[in-house]
């Protein structure tokens, strides 16, 4: 499977889902490129250090689905089947996530449906839950809303700071999606309305 990973800052995620195809903890899949909106991600440097072709495409004042429009085909060109966004700080246009349908996956670092968008942990925090963690979910037109592939759940400590609270779930984060693709790159994995279910028979059930 040809994997294409949309990263916007330091990219500790998109190394990890490289590293476990890279050494075949995800087997038959490839990362074919790693795509930014921002021209100066700390992660495109660690990309190309991990051999993989690196492209910035930066919105450069256009609409929403003119720039989409110019990643899909980038992604296209290179048969990329998965999409993977990793910490990819931009809303899918619909024409986005038509072009690939149920093939792009997302990661948010609380559980869903709680603290959605920017600033979960800071939201945790302020609520004051004892539990949060992170999802790896598919991608449709809302924010933070698809079908929730798995979940880890994480302690949140009385003295936690937001800066505390995400150094202790970024390592869950790293292991749920690498987790995440393995299930979607197998082929086992159905979607249900929106419940996520992984047939670990289902090859051999189907022939
Ligand atoms: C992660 O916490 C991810 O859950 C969120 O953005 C952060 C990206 O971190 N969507 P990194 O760029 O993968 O290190």
């Amino acid at each position: 499977m040809k994997i294409g990973i949309l990263i916007s800052g330091r990219g500790s995620n998109m190394v990890a889902i490289t590293e476990a195809v890279q050494s075949g903890l995800i087997p038959n899949s490839e990362v074919a490129v790693v795509i930014s909106d921002k021209s100066k991600a700390k992660g495109l440097e660690k990309a190309k250090a991990l051999g993989i072709e690196t492209l910035p495409i930066t919105r450069k004042g256009r609409k929403r689905v003119e720039h989409d429009a110019e990643i899909i085909t980038e992604l296209k060109k290179r048969e990329v089947e998965l999409v993977c966004l990793a910490g990819y700080m931009r809303l899918l246009s619909s024409d986005f996530v038509k072009a690939f349908p149920n093939k792009i996956l997302n990661i948010h670092p609380s559980l869903l449906p709680s603290f959605k968008g920017l600033h979960a942990h800071e939201q945790a925090i302020e609520y004051g839950v004892k539990i949060s963690g992170c999802t790896v979910h598919f991608v449709d037109e809302h924010l933070d809303h698809g079908a929730i592939i798995l979940q880890k759940a994480v302690e949140v400590k009385d003295n936690d700071t937001a800066e505390t609270l995400s150094k202790r779930i970024i390592k869950y984060e790293h292991e749920a999606y690498v987790e995440a693709v393995k299930q979607v790159a197998s082929g086992n994995l159905k979607i249900k309305g929106r419940t996520a279910i992984l047939d670990e028979l289902g090859k051999s059930h189907n022939t």
